[in-house]
């Protein structure tokens, strides 16, 4: 259980850090790794991050950076010194970009630069609409060979892209997949969803899930039956 739950990343998309930290307190303990993305962290600041990391917390800052190199670099070193263990970079910023968030994220002993490559909500034509006409699977395939060349320590990618990535991805790359959710929950806004457990079992390292669980009912039961489901797709050994 406790493997699989560290491999259960709950992203806390609130406006506030009092509904985020009733979600961490609901889930308790055996819960350990979140996500802090834009939204929160515009709305109360690196506060919520140092609360989580005092509370043993792992977090993964959704930066999702797009910026030029120094910039990145910067945003990167603030991130380490937060103590977060994940931060996001946009892998179509190219190699210098990756390679500088890399080298900024080196003094931080398990900070991990994750390249994001296409977001879960694009399709083929919305890739079509800004020049890209390769198609998203294409897409990704180019911007994870970028990520790895640039040392990063792996990538953000839909559930559909996934046993593609791990079959090229070197061994050992993490693989964070958003786009999960629980089996019996309509599809939010991602258009390429799967459940954690077919995530898992195509070789994903990590799922970020976030309204399956806080919106569910019972959000413990919830987290819970994702890292069942998990634990279940494990095996692989990723
Ligand atoms: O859909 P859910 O609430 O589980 O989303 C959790 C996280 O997945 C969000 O914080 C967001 O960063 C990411 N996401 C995404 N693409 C979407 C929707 C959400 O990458 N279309």
């Amino acid at each position: 259980m406790s493997e699989a739950a560290d491999r259960v990343i709950v992203a806390l998309d609130f406006e506030e850090a009092a509904s985020a930290f009733r979600l961490v307190d609901t889930l308790g303990t055996d819960a350990r790794h979140y996500k802090v993305g834009l939204q929160l962290l515009t709305a109360e600041g690196p506060a919520v991050v140092r609360r989580l990391v005092e509370q043993g917390k792992r977090v993964f800052l959704d930066l999702k950076l797009h910026e030029i190199p120094n910039s990145v670099a910067g945003a990167v070193t603030a991130a380490g010194r937060l103590g977060v263990s994940m931060v996001t970079v946009h892998a179509s910023a190219g190699s210098a970009v990756l390679r500088a968030a890399v080298e900024a994220a080196r003094p931080f002993a398990g900070l991990q630069v994750l390249a994001l490559t296409v977001i879960t909500s694009l399709r083929d034509a919305d890739l079509r609409e800004i020049g890209v006409e390769g198609g998203v699977r294409d897409q990704v395939l180019r911007l994870a060979g970028l990520a790895v060349a640039a040392g990063c320590h792996g990538v953000v990618a839909s559930p559909q892209e996934v046993a593609l990535l791990r079959e090229a991805l070197p061994p050992g790359s993490l693989i964070v997949t958003p786009g999960t959710q629980l089996q019996g929950d309509g599809a939010h806004d991602h258009a390429r969803v799967a459940t954690p457990l077919e995530a898992v079992r195509d070789g994903a390292s990590h799922v970020v899930i976030g309204r399956s669980i806080y919106r569910a009912a019972d959000p413990l039961a919830a987290w819970r039956r994702a890292c069942d489901e998990v634990a279940e797709g494990l095996g692989g050994g990723y």
